[in-house]
């Protein structure tokens, strides 16, 4: 058998198109009703297109077959017909047909994923992205917390869908969990909304989606769906102020002193900052600098010894500290349970 180029091309792009399903960050296994809706879309328009292209190139190759050239009877040109008029207005109209239908299945998805949520079960959660990091406050419950968000799952009888309000502090980014919705931009100086619902309990991992600079790669997102029972004690826990440990005195005090708490919130001290991630609870979340590494004494050591090792580019400055320093300081953190 003797492929031709366009046959080895084919077979590479198909190739190419199994392996990018089968890779695919999780938008084809859909968690939840408004990922569902968004790989409906997708499939309609891929099944449409299938049979175009199956209608197209097969009627193409009968056309070569049929009509080829036949050097024996004498003949160097086929007939010449020029226009037909009913042919004509078939395919103007028989695309338009097709662009309408999807149109109007797209105008139809874009609808439900816009209309917010209703109901008492919704959460609301304000979403501001940052180089590189997510900042999510809980307004309902009044403590913010970063880069993990933790919401109830639904079930058949109770939808729990979650509400999410997008900003940005600084320069465009994009709130993106494929098994639970599609991409929605944070732009400065604008509210975007969107909203998820994730019908299994479960880890959904996702991704800033939009290039915001050296560290957009490490600007993850992991979204915990747990049981009500559970998102109502994680919610309690996360409305506590920090732990006061006496054990640490010495490492909180070095904490407040120090620039740190320019930039970040311990509520339960005179930690305020908000350019960086509320640390109330740092330890209580499983990753550290947007989901780059675990969260770990021996993580969070690195971090405190130069922030840059781990994540470099990010706006935290080596503090240049000493290594009793930072042992102090990382004792301090690993009680923020
Ligand atoms: Cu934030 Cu890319």
């Amino acid at each position: 058998m003797r492929f031709t180029p366009i046959a080895c091309s084919a077979l590479a792009v198909l190739l190419a198109f199994c392996g990018t399903v089968s890779a695919a960050p999780g938008m084809f296994d859909a968690a939840g009703p408004n990922a569902q809706s968004v790989a409906d879309v997708f499939w309609l328009v891929i099944a449409i297109c299938t049979v175009i292209f199956l209608a197209v190139f097969s009627t193409m190759v009968w056309v070569v077959l049929r009509f080829r050239e036949h050097l024996d009877d004498g003949e160097t040109e086929p007939p010449q017909i020029y226009g037909s008029e009913p042919i004509e207005i078939a395919w103007t109209l028989a695309p338009a047909m097709v662009v309408l239908i999807i149109g109007l299945v797209i105008i139809r998805s874009v609808t439900e994923l816009r209309a917010s949520p209703t109901g008492e079960n919704v959460e609301r959660i304000r979403v501001v992205g940052h180089q590189w990091w997510w900042e999510y406050e809980y307004p309902d419950y009044g403590f913010t917390t970063a880069n993990e968000i933790v919401i109830p799952a639904s079930d058949p009888e109770t939808p729990r869908p979650v509400d999410l309000q997008l900003e940005s502090a600084d320069v465009m980014h994009s709130f993106w969990v494929p098994r639970l919705a599609g991409k929605t931009d944070n732009i400065p100086n604008k509210t975007n909304t969107m909203w998820i619902q994730a019908d299994h309990e479960g880890t959904y991992f996702g991704r800033c989606a939009e290039y915001c600079g050296t560290q957009h790669t490490k600007m993850l997102i992991r979204v915990d769906a747990v049981s009500p029972e559970a998102f109502a004690d994680w919610v309690a826990e996360q409305q506590k102020p920090a732990v006061d440990d006496p054990t640490v005195a010495e490492g909180r005090e070095l904490f407040l002193s120090m620039a740190c708490a320019n930039c970040h919130t311990i509520r339960g001290t005179r930690s305020d900052g908000k350019f960086g991630p509320d640390l109330t609870h740092l330890m209580s979340r499983k990753t550290l600098a947007a989901g780059v590494v675990d969260n770990n004494r021996e993580n969070l050591t690195l971090w405190m010894e130069d922030p840059h090792q781990i994540k470099d580019g990010c706006y935290m400055p080596d503090m240049r500290i000493s290594a009793r320093e930072t042992k102090l300081i990382v004792d301090y953190l690993m009680t923020l349970e």
